[in-house]
């Protein structure tokens, strides 16, 4: 709910700021620059932050950093060492994106592939949302998966060219599959379970379900993976983004790494899912290179980087 997110932005963004200038054992004076995030986002909470922190600046007469939400979420990776090298690929799965990025420096990232509609996280929360689970579904499917069979269930792969990737045929095959108790993935013109026994069905096989699911993504993210690899002779190889934050795509990235002799970097769970850290990396980057923005700067819902 836009409307909501935004005003709990603007109820929040001062106790925040304040928690965590106390938490780093500093004065807001002694900081070299503000930033914020520019873009992508929801444009209400955006505001908020774009807001405040152009006040800031002004007041404390310290330069202004405008971020891109989807660098920083790469840029998580040159947080905390050992760092990766350049050049290096980074998967960034989120709840709104599915990227290649294919990074030579910090200021010369590109994307190499994308998702044609839904994202990845996307397709975890849709499923949950199919199978009754609340928002946001991925860390669950996560759980549940660690109980499950990856191989109890086949859903089929999407043929999508090149290095983009494609979630919403996969969603609609778990719709059908869930419509018909398991017996077909495929539409029928009638399908054949009655509520009860598709809820039924769901509840016997829900760790199975979520390991067969999740192992069917993991794979769509993996092979692109391994293609942009191959395309580009790039072998060290980084994740971001929420989704970044799941066990199953941790583990299989690792073993896969192992055998293509790859070198894997993977940040730590807090810096996967969005975080502040993150934007910070990002601006000191910006900050080396005196990339500051004037007052006029304005946040935007979309936006290319
Ligand atoms: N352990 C997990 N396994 C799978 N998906 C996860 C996991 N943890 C978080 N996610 C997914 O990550 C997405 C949120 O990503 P994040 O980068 O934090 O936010 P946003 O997409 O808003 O930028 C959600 O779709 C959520 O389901
Ligand atoms: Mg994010």
């Amino acid at each position: 709910m836009p409307e909501l997110a935004s005003r709990a932005h603007l109820q929040n963004i001062v106790p925040v700021v304040d928690a965590a200038v106390k938490k780093a054992g500093v004065q807001l004076q002694d900081v070299d620059a503000i930033a914020f995030t520019q873009s992508p986002g929801l444009i209400g909470a955006l505001l908020v932050g774009a807001g405040f922190a152009k006040s800031l600046s002004l007041a404390l007469g310290k330069p202004l950093i405008a971020v891109h939400h989807m660098q920083a979420h790469v840029m998580a990776n040159l947080i905390n060492p050992p760092l990766p090298e350049f050049p290096f690929l980074c998967l960034t799965v989120s709840g709104g994106h599915t990227q290649i990025v294919q990074c030579q420096s910090p200021y010369d990232m590109k994307v190499i592939g994308e998702t044609i509609d839904d994202a990845a996280g996307e397709a975890f929360d849709k499923t949950a949302k199919l199978i009754g689970l609340p928002y946001p579904g991925g860390p669950l499917i996560d759980q549940y998966a660690a109980l499950g069979n990856p191989q109890a269930f086949s859903f089929p792969e999407p043929k999508v060219d090149g290095l983009n990737f494609s979630f919403s045929g996969l969603k609609t095959s778990i719709l059908y599959f869930l419509q018909n108790a398991g017996k077909s993935n495929v539409y029928k013109e009638a399908f054949t379970a009655t509520e009860e026994e598709k809820k039924q069905f769901i509840q016997t096989h829900l760790a199975d379900i979520c390991a067969s699911v999740q192992h069917r993504i993991i794979h769509i993210l993996l092979n692109k993976l391994q293609k942009a690899s191959q395309q580009t002779g790039i072998k060290t190889i980084c994740i971001a983004g929420g989704v970044s934050a799941n066990r199953g795509l941790r583990n299989e990235l690792t073993r896969l790494g192992g055998q293509l002799n790859w070198k894997v970097f993977i940040p730590p769970f807090e810096y996967c899912t969005d975080n502040a850290a993150m934007i910070a990396i990002t601006a000191h980057y910006k900050y080396l290179q005196n990339d500051f923005v004037k007052e006029d700067v304005v946040p935007m819902a979309r936006a290319e980087w």
